[in-house]
């Protein structure tokens, strides 16, 4: 039977646990050779002015699991300039203002299709390391960061602490200037949050906003496909202040590039 599931059940039915387990697993076959990957491929037909199609498959054999995948993105994309830097932006333009990025799952025993779901829970459960996003205790998510916390307030030293939890770092860079987009099928430098960037400019009133509403102060909407808003935005106000006090105390870097 070929199971069709949708983002909402597969959020209810699959714990971060294990989607952390599997990872590690699927990370080690594929170091070792037991498991395998095909390349990414990406197919861009002209479609309007400055618009284009894209359409990109990637795929593995996980054998451990007993499993073939197949990630399929079919979207409308767009290149404009910002800030003097070439942006590309995928557009949600599939009815109901969406984006279309399938996930088929097959089985390598008999050959069968086994599911098939949206990307958009997945793929955030894997670009976040099946992050420190949500409510877990912090041992049971960060493996390598070995952090106490201290005492919860407006402060910078929570700031820098709330920042360890919820991994800005992964996507935003070591230094937080900025940095490559952790999920290789998307071509994309992340914004910097020191006061070297964009932020050098906000208000903490500003911040607050744009988190919560995912609008910036220059009136750019940030995908919340790419920026966790949602889980970043359920952060209180006290928490989100304290982040901007610690963004604020770091030393003005300018933008990464690569
Ligand atoms: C999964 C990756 C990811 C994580 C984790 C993440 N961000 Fe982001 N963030 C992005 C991306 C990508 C953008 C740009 C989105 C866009 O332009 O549509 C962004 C944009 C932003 C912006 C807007 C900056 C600007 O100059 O426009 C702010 C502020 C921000 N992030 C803060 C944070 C903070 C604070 C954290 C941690 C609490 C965090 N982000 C965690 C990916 C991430």
């Amino acid at each position: 039977m070929t199971l069709i599931l949708t983002n909402e059940e597969i959020e209810e039915i699959l714990p971060v646990s294990a989607c952390l387990q599997v990872l590690e697993e699927a990370y080690r076959d594929l170091g070792s050779g037991a498991a395998a990957t095909v390349p990414r491929y990406d197919v861009f037909t002209p479609e309007g002015v400055n618009s284009y199609y894209e359409y990109k498959t990637m795929s593995g054999v996980f054998p451990r699991r007993k499993i073939a995948a197949l990630r399929l993105n079919s979207s409308v994309v767009k290149w404009h300039e910002k800030a003097g830097k070439v942006r590309k932006d995928k557009l949600p333009v599939a009815p109901g203002n969406r984006f279309v990025g399938l996930v088929m799952l097959f089985s390598t025993e008999t050959g069968e299709p086994l599911a098939i779901f949206p990307d958009g829970y997945v793929q955030k459960m894997r670009v976040a390391g099946a992050g420190a996003i949500g409510d877990l205790p912090v041992e049971a998510v960060s493996h390598n960061i070995n952090v106490t916390a201290p005492v919860a307030g407006v402060t910078t030293e929570y700031g820098g602490y709330l920042v360890t939890l919820v991994e800005c770092r992964f996507c935003h860079g070591q230094e937080l200037a900025g940095g490559v987009y952790p999920d290789p099928s998307v071509t994309l430098i992340t914004p910097n949050l020191t006061p070297g960037g964009e932020l050098g400019f906000w208000t903490e009133e500003q911040f607050l906003a744009t988190i919560q509403t995912g609008v910036t102060p220059s009136g750019h909407e940030l995908n919340p496909e790419l920026m966790p808003i949602k889980e970043v935005g359920n952060l209180t106000d006290d928490e989100l202040k304290a982040i901007w006090l610690y963004l604020q105390s770091l030393p003005k870097l300018p933008q990464y590039t690569e």
